[in-house]
């Protein structure tokens, strides 16, 4: 089938230790280890295939271990694959999960930062209905890529994460959908004073117009367990996290999030709040199982939640 969603961003092998608090600076304490697939780009293709979207996704490991678990892991998720192997190391990150289920991440970019306008071919991503991208990667390969989309009428959907010195905000010219989450928002509205408490002070109101000052034709501020809040020309719309959920690690909620937008975005043709409702759905999921992407829903548990709902 050919793919709608085109992910163009990151594989990292995930090595993640669980422990009840996070260690200080200077401590050594005893945790639980566990490895997977991991990384912004890759959770994000196999959360929006989960949900139920043609998905591609494109890529950069390097020629070890890792990299050929990826390549595995990838296409027995029946995604199409295009991944460039570099005289690199495969991405990797430094996990570490408290008992509340918060995170504390340092990654290493390593073959994800020589992903070159090259190994993206350009007719998958003209030929795709909504390209992905976030910031694990080259940020000006997401504009090459997001110059492509834009002139074949694609949908652009950024995912500014993490947040980088280099950002330039000229992508922003070339981005239809724009979803940070809070610590993201705060850097990119680079305000003096603005902090995330104030942005969990704003009135729907004000965080609306501050979404609408980047002039784009949507802004989807995801709130961690608020839920997310969906900024669009013709008005606003909040989303409630789902309730009654046992958070056991929130660690890629995020990509859970994105990836469950563009699966919902391609189904219900472009429909940007129920697209919201489906990715707000899938990040819930997600926190309740421990890892990334095999953290990351089937369509049915998706759509049996919002029945519920
Ligand atoms: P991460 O960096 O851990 O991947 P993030 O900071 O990018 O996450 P968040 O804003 O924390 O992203 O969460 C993304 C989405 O996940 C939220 O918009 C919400 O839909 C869902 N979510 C997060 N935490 C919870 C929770 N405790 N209960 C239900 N849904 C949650
Ligand atoms: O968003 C979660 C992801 O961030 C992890 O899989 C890790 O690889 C880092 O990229």
């Amino acid at each position: 089938m050919k793919p709608s969603i085109v992910v163009v961003g990151s594989f990292n092998q995930d090595l993640t230790w669980s422990c009840a608090e996070f260690p200080s600076p200077g401590e050594t304490i005893v945790g639980r280890f566990q490895t997977g697939p991991g990384g912004k780009g890759s959770n994000q293709a196999v959360a929006a295939a989960r949900a139920g979207g043609a998905t591609a996704f494109v890529g950069a490991v390097g020629d070890d271990g890792f990299g050929r678990e990826a390549e595995a892991f990838l296409r027995a998720e029946g995604i199409d694959l295009h991944l460039a192997r570099k005289k690199l190391p495969t991405g990797n990150a430094a996990i570490l999960v408290n008992r509340r289920g918060e995170n504390q991440i340092v990654i290493a970019l390593g073959a994800n930062a020589a992903l070159a306008p090259r190994d993206v071919p350009a007719d998958l991503v003209r030929g795709a209905r909504v390209v992905v991208c976030q910031h694990e990667t080259s940020l000006t390969l997401n504009a090459h890529v997001f110059r492509t989309a834009r002139r074949a009428g694609v949908t652009t959907v950024l995912n500014p994460a993490p947040m980088r010195a280099d950002f330039d905000p000229r992508i922003l010219d070339y981005t239809d959908v724009l979803i940070p989450n809070e610590t993201e928002f705060v850097t990119l509205v680079n305000r003096r004073g603005f902090t995330e408490k104030s942005l969990r002070a704003l009135s729907p109101h004000d965080l609306h117009r501050l979404c609408r000052a980047f002039e784009l034709p949507t802004v989807i501020v995801t709130l961690g367990a608020r839920g997310c809040f969906v900024s669009q020309h013709r008005g606003h719309l909040f989303i409630p996290a789902h309730r009654g959920i046992k958070v056991v690690d929130t660690t890629g909620a995020g990509d859970a999030f994105v990836g469950g937008f563009a699966a919902g975005l391609a189904r219900y043709d472009g429909n940007i709040a129920t697209a919201a409702r489906y990715g707000n759905a899938t990040a819930a999921l997600s926190v309740t199982k421990f890892g990334t992407a095999p953290s990351m829903p089937a369509q049915r548990a998706i759509e049996k939640l919002l029945k519920q709902k």
